[in-house]
């Protein structure tokens, strides 16, 4: 995800860039840039892939005394990771740095542009820089065009913007996007989009709040509200510990995580969804001519995730789909046939078994198709074609929001080859692109939910073993609920589809048999509440997990009122991962480094 950096002061401003860049780099980006204005001159610098490409490019660029400086590392969303669409961002005498989203930002450039300003990127983000540089030939001073643009920008943003005219200043804007600044005693300022870069430099930093606008110099921090009113900056000692800074007051990476989920399924879907169809400007078309099946592979999480596209695809797309664990895949001699699109999923892109799978794939003449969380990695490099997945560095070691962004994926892929095959009628195709846009919010953690997890999750810290059961593509999630549980708790789980525990595992039922139960309301709910009620029956205990109270249940947890049973999909996922974090948090292990795992398993 993107991050923030700035700086005003007489040391080395290009070090103290490069430096805070890389403390973001866990964010992780695909570009970055610095735009330095030193005696009354700008120096900017731009490189794509890793912060080591732009060190090199600046090796030679030295600042000393007096400088201005900002710095920004990009995770693509709107354009592709280019160095043209890299920021920082170049108007006529500005440069600008965004976090977030500029959701006006085609209404506000078709206006620049018939106004005969041309514009370099394809980022929402280089409409502020034009839009203040017009501004500012109509307003008194600076500051007044500053405010002026940032009233005319709808979204989400954190922004940090220097001109020519203005050597000694730094604006800075924040609404919906972290931001901070620091000072010390030597007329030093600091920005940054969270608090490592600034561990070290300053004590004292001032959080910004929604509506923050205002400039930085030397002996200044003028602080505006939303309305324009002057305030008092609230300056708070900044902790010096870099380890809980990335976590961001979040107990582990892994809760962290949960809790961005909302985020990075809003950037899994940017620029993909059109009122009528699905847009993966990364596919070319002609991937899916002739081909009469989809095969997926992967391993762990990711292979939960291509199992709920096997739903999917054959409900919505109407393609034959099969499903491959990568371990299996390879060894079984298969039978591979070139009507069969080959797709494998991983986070990481590095899974040996899964990246093996692909090999054997590609040799046997299949199309490919990655979808994956990393750019560059060894599937993406491999395969023909790559959808990224958005969710930026996921740290936790049990996957959270990477699968929530491959289901994501998964749902969107399915509706676009069912446009290219035409199963799927226009108002059905507009009704899930309304659904998919609902997202979002059925992610985000309430607290009144995680409070009830939190103190439920006490009752669960014994017993011989926990079913997680669900019918159709409840039955993937409950194998991840399943999943999750025993990576960071080590306690026995089980994922079963709920219609199969009379053929055997009912036997186990009793009141130490705890059943995770997955009840949607629009998909099967009956068949799957008399599969809990003969659990009951036998005195398991039961947790069920519904928007539809269930009088069976020793414990109930209630999501919010969902209109679709994907949208349930989505808040049953974040209560399982909730419910093993906070299990596992009691019984006082590691969540984010369990025993026995690695993030990314690349051996056999
Ligand atoms: O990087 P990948 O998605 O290919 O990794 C696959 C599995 O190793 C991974 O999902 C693993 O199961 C996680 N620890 C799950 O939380």
């Amino acid at each position: 995800m993107c991050g923030i950096v700035g700086y005003l002061g007489k040391k080395n401003t290009k070090q103290i860039l490069l430096d805070g860049l890389k403390e973001l780099e866990y964010r992780g980006y695909d570009s970055a840039g610095i735009a330095v204005l030193q005696n009354g001159n700008f120096s900017n610098y731009k490189a794509v892939g890793k912060l080591i490409n732009l060190e090199e490019k600046t090796k030679d660029f030295i600042t000393e005394g007096f400088a201005i400086g900002i710095g920004h590392t990009r995770w693509a969303t709107h354009g592709k990771p280019t160095e043209l669409n890299a920021h920082p961002h170049l108007g006529e005498f500005s440069y600008v740095v965004h976090n977030g989203i500029i959701e006006n930002y085609a209404e506000l450039k078709k206006e620049l542009q018939s106004s005969g300003v041309t514009f370099l990127s394809q980022t929402d983000t280089e409409v502020i820089v034009h839009l203040f540089e017009k501004n500012q030939k109509n307003s008194t001073n600076s500051l007044e065009a500053f405010a002026r643009t940032i009233k005319e920008l709808h979204g989400a943003y954190a922004i940090l913007l220097v001109t020519k005219s203005e050597s000694d200043t730094i604006f800075f804007a924040k609404h919906g996007s972290p931001m901070l600044v620091g000072i010390n005693g030597e007329d030093e300022k600091y920005f940054a989009s969270s608090d490592t870069p600034l561990i070290g430099h300053c004590q004292n930093v001032n959080y910004f709040e929604d509506g923050d606008y205002g400039y930085v110099t030397p002996k200044t921090v003028a602080i505006y509200d939303k309305n324009g009113v002057k305030k008092e900056a609230k300056f708070t000692s900044l902790s010096q510990n870099k380890l809980s800074a990335q976590k961001e007051g979040y107990r582990f990476f892994m809760e962290k995580e949960i809790y961005e989920q909302s985020v990075v399924i809003s950037d899994t879907l940017m620029g993909r969804l059109s009122d009528k169809e699905i847009i993966f400007d990364e596919l070319d078309a002609t991937l899916f001519d002739g081909i009469n099946e989809i095969k997926l592979c992967a391993c762990g999480t990711s292979y939960h995730a291509a199992m709920s596209a096997s739903y999917l695809f054959e409900r919505y797309s109407k393609i034959r789909t099969s499903l491959e664990i990568a371990s299996e895949f390879r060894y079984r001699e298969p039978i591979m046939s070139k009507d069969t699109l080959f797709v494998v999923i991983s986070q990481s892109g590095e899974t040996a078994d899964t990246l093996e799978t692909l090999k054997m794939a590609k040799a046997a003449g299949l199309k490919t198709l990655v979808i994956c969380n990393v750019d560059n990695s060894s599937m993406v490099r491999l395969a023909d074609a790559t959808i990224l997945t958005r969710a930026g560095i996921e740290k936790g070691v049990a996957s959270t929001k990477a699968f929530a962004t491959q289901v994501t994926v998964f749902w969107m892929l399915s509706l676009y080859i069912a446009k290219l095959k035409n199963s799927l009628g226009e108002s059905q195709l507009a009704k899930h692109i309304s659904l998919l846009r609902e997202i979002p919010s059925h992610v985000k953690v309430k607290d009144d939910m995680h409070e009830r997890i939190k103190r439920l999750s006490k009752r669960y810290l014994h017993g011989h073993g926990f079913f997680f059961i669900g019918r159709d593509i409840f039955y993937p999630l409950a194998l991840e609920g399943a999943l999750k549980l025993k990576e960071i708790s080590y306690m026995h789980a089980e994922g079963y589809p709920a219609g199969e525990m009379k053929h055997g595992p009912i036997a186990l039922a009793d009141p130490e048999l705890f059943t995770i139960a997955l009840l949607p309301k629009h998909l099967h709910y009956e068949k799957t509440k008399s599969n809990v009620e003969e659990l009951s029956a036998r005195d398991s205990t039961i947790c069920a997990i519904s928007q539809i109270p269930f009088d069976k249940a020793d414990d109930f947890i209630e999501i919010s009122p969902c209109s679709d049973y994907m949208l349930e999909f989505f808040e049953m996922m974040t209560v399982v991962q909730l419910l093993s974090l906070e299990i596992s948090i009691r019984l006082g292990n590691d969540v984010d480094m369990p025993r026995n795992l690695a993030k990314s398993v690349t051996v056999e």
